[in-house]
Order: structure tokens, then sequence, then C-alpha cells
């Protein structure tokens, strides 16, 4: 009996001492720490120009569904979907009239059930977008708000009745007269819109509309969807005293736009009533216009958000060109200030920009390829979660087009027609668009060499990119070293290597104005990434020894020989 009890308690001794050096070998993830969220990649689609299953022109749920497994091959884990809500697309599905059914162009919700389950099978998860800042005008709150000045849905919107005489100027990023209140006669009244005439702000002062915002989103995270990217989220609230703002301030709106009022309490709301409920992950467009308003919306002690993503980045890149040592400062800082707390997003693109390649990198014949490589070494081996746009995977370009009737975005064709009644110079503005405007990024995605680019056997709504009998899916799938293949490379060692999300980022050669140099270290393993942002050789100054290091990834056949780095040269060192 004895003995029975003394062996007993020998393998439990046995077993707690084995736990605990399994426990202290392998760094056991502190489930405070690690978050899927954290270690996802996020791979962005916009249905509109993704797949067109039914041949109407428009991309559909059913495409969809049709590439899930190309999406999964990817290695990406997360698919963020842009708007596929009812809707009168004026803004591309950003202007909601139903929140709870899908855009007809699209589909049905019977597809949209199958689309999730059909992710949730190849372990993908779904955020979706949230647009919550203004609905579309044809939603049936506005429609009833507009009726009458004692209609219950009247708080819904901000109205300025118009006796009191014009409202304080607010600008609007989409107006024709960038004017951002709009005078309706029926209850002569101006009602406010940020963005376009047809997307009315709605009022998160009113707790009415709060909760009908909390209810749709407990609509879909029941549903199972895995997370909400919250559009536009930074303006919904607003000082409804409607100070004056001093003139000029349009050049610094989001200083005066952003999160104003209790935009946090509002946040803290929604966390305790939906997002805390569910295992979704949460996501703001815009982080305010300082580190600590980007802090407050993140930080986990607070309740509100996992994520938001500033512009910073995003909006260095212009026509003539950016500054490398600028883009390394913007990443620094931002990564130095949420070294401690709170998580950032990685990305240079999205369905609001240009193509990544085109204003990133170098899209000439010569270096396209190369260069889409290097940048997405770079947003794969930062730290914080990558958000990655389709086709910027396949190094698709800019269509940059010469005509104004080839646009669709109402932003792109309202400046247009601002700049016309001003009188500027139209050939100089539609130089810029095709820089720069947002539909650069939304020409169909180039499956293949077929017709449209095996988009649609239809018209596309928008045109295809001539370039697509050269860059397409279906050429990058059998060629090993393609863009395509490489991309599938770089999310592949992202997710072997939890040093690549966690690790300490530690930039080196500082004043370099060509050459991204960085390491990430984690648990005593140290990788060094080298980047070469220019189309010419570069030359690099650090301490480090990469002779005994071994190369993990290039973007060229092999490593370096020298300290100069090839054109748009990309390398991934494990450091011994
Ligand atoms: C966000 C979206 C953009 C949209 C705007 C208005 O910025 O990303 O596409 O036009 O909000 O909803």
């Amino acid at each position: 009996m004895r003995k029975a009890v003394y062996q007993i308690i020998l393998s439990i001794t046995v077993l707690m001492l084995v736990s605990s050096m399994v426990y202290s070998q392998n760094t056991v993830p502190d489930t405070s720490v690690h978050k899927w969220w954290k270690e996802a990649i996020v791979y962005q689609v916009y249905p509109r120009s993704f797949k067109d299953n039914d041949g109407d022109g428009v991309g559909d749920l059913k495409g969809i569904i049709s590439q899930l497994d190309y999406i999964k091959s990817l290695g990406v884990n997360v698919v963020w979907l842009n708007p596929i809500y009812n809707s009168p697309n004026d803004d591309n599905g950003y202007d909601v009239s139903d929140y709870r059914n899908i855009m007809k162009d699209f589909g049905t919700m019977a597809d949209f059930d199958l689309l999730l389950k059909g992710m949730h099978e190849r372990g993908l998860k779904l955020v979706m977008d949230l647009v919550v800042n203004h609905s579309s005008d044809e939603h049936e709150w506005f429609k009833q708000s507009r009726s009458s000045r004692t209609s219950p849905y009247r708080n819904y919107y901000h109205w300025w009745n118009a006796e009191r005489g014009k409202p304080p100027y607010r600008y609007s990023l989409f107006d024709v007269n960038h004017d951002a209140w709009r005078y309706d006669s029926l209850t002569n009244a101006y009602y406010l819109h940020f963005f376009s005439q047809k997307q009315p702000d709605l009022n998160w002062e009113n707790p009415k509309l709060r909760q009908e915002v909390y209810s749709i989103m407990k609509f879909w995270a029941n549903k199972g969807i895995d997370g909400f990217r919250l559009d536009a989220f930074q303006f919904a609230a607003k000082d409804t005293t409607w100070p004056a703002f001093p003139k000029g301030f349009e050049k610094n709106f989001i200083q005066y736009y952003g999160m104003q009022g209790n935009l946090h309490g509002y946040l803290q709301e929604m966390n305790k009533e939906v997002l805390s409920k569910y295992d979704v992950m949460s996501v703001a467009e815009g982080a305010g216009s300082t580190f600590e308003d980007a802090h407050n919306l993140v930080d986990a002690d607070r309740h509100e958000l996992n994520m938001a993503y500033a512009f910073d980045g995003v909006d260095l890149a212009k026509p003539e060109g950016y500054s490398v040592l600028r883009l390394k400062s913007i990443f620094t800082k931002w990564d130095s200030a949420f070294d401690e707390k709170g998580w950032l997003s990685i990305f240079l693109a999205n369905h609001d920009q240009a193509r990544l390649v085109s204003r990133y990198g170098n899209d000439s014949r010569q270096f396209r390829d190369v260069s889409a490589k290097m940048l997405m070494t770079f947003l794969m081996t930062m730290r914080g979660t990558p958000y990655y746009y389709n086709g910027d995977e396949l190094g698709m370009t800019n269509a940059g087009f010469t005509k104004i009737e080839d646009y669709r975005d109402v932003q792109t064709i309202n400046e247009y027609k601002r700049q016309k009644s001003i009188g500027a110079s139209l050939p100089a503005y539609i130089k810029r668009i095709g820089f720069e405007s947002r539909d650069n990024g939304r020409t169909p995605f180039q499956w293949n060499n077929q017709a449209n680019a095996g988009f649609t056997s239809g018209t596309p709504w928008i045109k295809v990119n001539p370039n697509y009998k050269t860059i397409n899916a279906a050429a990058q799938e059998k060629d090993l070293n393609s863009t395509l293949n490489y991309f599938r490379k770089v999310v592949k060692l992202r997710k072997d290597n939890l040093v690549l999300v966690y690790g300490k980022y530690t930039l080196l050669d500082k004043n370099n104005p060509n050459v991204y140099a960085y390491t990430r270290e984690l648990d005593g393993k140290k990788m060094l990434i080298l980047l070469n942002f220019s189309g010419k050789p570069a030359v690099f100054n650090t301490d480090i020894n990469i002779r005994n290091a071994t190369l993990l990834l290039s973007n060229y056949k092999k490593g370096l020989e020298s300290r100069a780095l090839l054109p748009y040269e990309a390398a991934v060192y494990l450091l011994k």
C-alpha cells in the first residue's frame, strides 16, 4: 500500500518536473500577449473587382467562393471583405441602405452563409466592414429622418434648422463644393455629410442609434463572423455645439474631426455590449492625430478596440516620389510608440489607394517584379498585423486611365467637377489621378490572359488594366520565381517565425537614404532584414557580420556577396 502511494507521489512529481521543464524550454504563449489577431495575416478582398460569377460585370460572393482555394493557397488566415450590404452604390457599398441584407449585385444571404462556411472550413477567418459613421440617404432611417422635424428618427442624423442661418462650415471629403452641409427643402434644414451627399452622418450622440448599431453587429457576430473593420470611425462622434473652425482647417481636418466628443465612451460601450461577448477582432480606420489618440483606442486595459490604422505611411507616396528616410522614420516612430502596449496594423495599400508597386516600388518592366517582392518582404517582416490588398500579391499596377469617363469613383469624379468649376488645369488633374485615384486599385483582379483577365464573361464595371496579358495569376502560378510565389514564401516565413510577429524591432543605418535595414529579435532568435528601396545598387552600413548568417529569403537568386544591395534587393537573414 505504502509502495503504491509512494509510486503515485513519485509519478506526480516527475510529471510536474517534466511539465515545468517543457514550460521553461518552449516559450509557452502568454495568452494575454499572444492573440490570434496579432498572428494574423489579413488579405483584403474588394468584392466588386475580385471575381464575377454571374457575368453581369460585377464581382460577387459566388465568385469569391470559387476562389477560396486560391486565397487559402496564399497562406493568409484572415479575409477582410469590403461592404457587401444593400447599397445604391454611390460609394461602392460604403453607403449602406440595409445593414442586414446583401447587395443584389453581390448575391444573397444564402451565398454569404456558404462563403462563411467555406472560409471556416479552410481555416480562414472573416472580417466585415462596418460602415456606421454614416449610412446611405436611401436607408429607411434617413428617409424617416428627413420626412419631418418631429420624426422619431430625426435625431439619428445631424440636422441644422435653416432659420438659424447657415451652419458653421464643415469640410466634406467627397462633395463637389467640399461643403459637408446639404440643404434639404423638405424640412428647411441642412444635414451633415462628411463624405458624399448620399452619405449622411449618423448621430452617435443618440443612444437609440447606438443600440441599433450594436444590434446590427450582434446579427453578424451571431452568424459567426470573426471581426469588424470600423469604417471612418474616428469621425463618428462630433462636437454638436458646432463651433466655428479656423479658416483652412480642412488641411488638417483629422485634427478637428478625429476622436471628438465621447468617441472613446461609445467604443467602451460597444466593447461591453458586443465585442467582449464574441471572439472577434476589431480594427478602426483612422487613429486620430496623435500617438495618444491611437494608444487610447487600442490599449487593452481600456477595453475599446484591438487595432487601428493610421495614414502617415500610406499618405507619403506622391507622383514626384517619396523620401525613404521619412518612410523609415514614420514606421520606426509608430513601432516605438507601441512597443510596450497596444498593437499596430501594417499596410501600405488598400481599396482607397492606388497600387502598391506603382506608389512605393517601381512598376517599370525592369523593376516591377523585384520591387513588388521587396515591398512584400517589408510588410511581412514588421511588427504588427499586416494587411495585404488583393492583386498586390501579383504586383498589379496602376491602370492610369487618361479619360475621366473611365473613372468610377465618386471622390475622383466629384473632385474633377470641382477642379473644372474653379477653372483649374484639367490635364494636370487627370495626370494626378492617373497616379493616385482609388480606381487604380479597383480594376478587376487579373486571373489569366483570357478576355477581361478572366474576371467576367460580361462587360466589367470598370476597365481591366491592359497589362493583364502578362501580369496574371495563371502565368504566375506556373513560375516558381513569380511575384505570387514569392508572396507565398514570405507569408510562410512570417507564420513559421513568431519573431517576425512579436520580436523587438531595431532600425539600423538610420540615415541611409536608400536602404531600410532592421533587426527583429525574440527569445534569443534574431533576424536581419535588408531592403533596398531604390533602383540603384546601394551600400549599407551595420556592424552586423552577415558572413555566418543564414539567408532565409531573397528576391534575387543568391544572397549578398558584398555590402552592396542590388536594385530593390530584399534579404532576410537569421543571425547566429
Ligand atoms: C472609408 C473607406 C472609403 C470610403 C469612406 C466613406 O475611408 O475606406 O472607401 O469611401 O470611408 O465611407
